[in-house]
């Protein structure tokens, strides 16, 4: 039996296709939904869109600290892998649940099975990059996205027996929900926006949102980008990012600020936007598969490809370098190289993790 544990918006959009392949396969298999994000449109709209299957076990765990929260889903995981004794169990990315997750799994002698291992910022003030690191240190399956993540687990010590090089999932959701999303209503047509007419803007990340002075630059550069080319910026916010800017009590004028989308909405924003400027992990790596310029507001990344094949740039959390940055890219033609595989990393993993079962 294969267990997936996932629990935030990312691990639920990159998890579908694994999830998908199971049910194809009709493979025995579990999910157990951590309740990291619980919010409507951070989680439940997800299953809903992409017809997931309902979680098999909720733990409802909701926000905290940082060990507090791994704490609870460390001992919430414990419970139901003794109770089910999975063969393996799958984890998806660098959040909390995928270190707790996998952290449990491990002291029960479970095999572990990590999607998108050897991804590394080399920032460990990043608490993404200390979980990428622990989580790949246990995981007994290491499903690399790229050659460059095996080259940075194989730098770290690790076998390379237990690296599999798959492509991101990522891919395979976007090519398995493109042409569902266009068919989905049209969200350009409801938000008054025109094809490339718009730039779209996604901002969660701890580091940049959480420091007062990070946020009202990042926000002052938004404006600035907003006033510059005369265009809307559409920018869902993410809860972590709407408390903040609430907390703080700081003014945002003139940019289009909305409720998260759902991944088919988002789809359809993303793939027409003239560009996007984020922090986010994800949406650096889908602007790079759609063809759409990127700029990421962050010093590092642990996607690198993206800049190698010259679909993103860093532009930093400096609105003086924000808005710099967008005018170098805002006439950038697409036409690089898709560096994230072919659409196939689900099927992939899914037929080592059934090969596994039999072991
Ligand atoms: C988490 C992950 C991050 C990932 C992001 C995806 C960690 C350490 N961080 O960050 O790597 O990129 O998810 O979006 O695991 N909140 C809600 N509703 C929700 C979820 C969160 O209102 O459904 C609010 C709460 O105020 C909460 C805050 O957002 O305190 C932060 O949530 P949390 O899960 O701790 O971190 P994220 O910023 O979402
Ligand atoms: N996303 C979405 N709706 C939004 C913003 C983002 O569906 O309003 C999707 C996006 O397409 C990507 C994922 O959420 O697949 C990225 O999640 P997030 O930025 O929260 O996390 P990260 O990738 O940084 O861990």
């Amino acid at each position: 039996m294969i267990g997936v544990i996932l629990g935030t918006r990312p691990e639920i959009i990159k998890m579908s296709p694994v999830i998908r392949e199971c049910e194809r396969r009709g493979l025995d298999y579990f999910i157990l939904h951590t309740g990291q994000h619980y919010s409507y449109e951070m989680d439940r709209l997800f299953f809903e869109e992409l017809e997931l299957p309902d979680p098999d076990y909720s733990l409802d765990v909701g926000s905290g600290t940082h060990a507090g929260q791994t704490a609870k889903i460390m001992t919430g995981v414990e419970d139901i892998l003794v109770k089910e004794s999975p063969d393996i169990v799958l984890v998806q990315g660098d959040t909390n649940t995928v270190m707790a997750g996998a952290l449990a799994a491990s002291k029960l002698h479970v095999r572990v099975g990590h999607i998108e291992a050897g991804l590394r910022s080399f920032n460990r003030w990043m608490p993404e990059e200390i979980n990428r690191v622990l989580t790949d240190h246990i995981s007994d399956y290491l499903f690399a996205p790229t050659e460059r993540a095996r080259e940075n687990l194989l730098a770290e010590g690790i076998v390379d027996r237990k690296i599999c090089v798959t492509g991101n999932t990522v891919v395979d959701a976007i090519y398995q929900n493109l042409d569902i999303s266009k068919k989905k209503g049209n969200v350009l047509k409801d938000l008054d926006l025109k094809p490339h007419e718009y730039f779209l803007v996604t901002a969660h990340r701890q580091e940049n949102v959480d420091n007062r002075t990070r946020l009202k630059e990042i926000l002052k550069g938004l404006e600035g980008v907003q006033k510059e080319f005369s265009l809307p910026v559409v920018f869902p916010v993410h809860p972590r990012t709407e408390k903040r800017i609430k907390e703080l009590g700081i003014g945002v004028d003139g940019l289009n600020l909305t409720k998260p989308f759902g991944f088919l909405e988002f789809l359809q924003l993303e793939s027409q936007a003239r560009l996007v400027l984020t922090d986010s992990g994800g949406v650096q790596e889908e602007t790079c598969v759609l063809g759409v310029p990127c700029a990421t507001m962050r010093y590092d990344t642990e996607r690198p490809e993206t800049l190698d094949v010259g679909s993103n740039i860093l532009v930093g959390a400096d609105s003086g370098k924000i808005l710099e940055g967008v005018r170098s890219i805002a006439a950038w033609k697409s036409g690089w190289m898709n560096p994230y595989g072919d659409g196939i990393a689900g099927k992939m993993i899914v037929m080592v993790c059934a090969a596994a079962r039999s072991q």
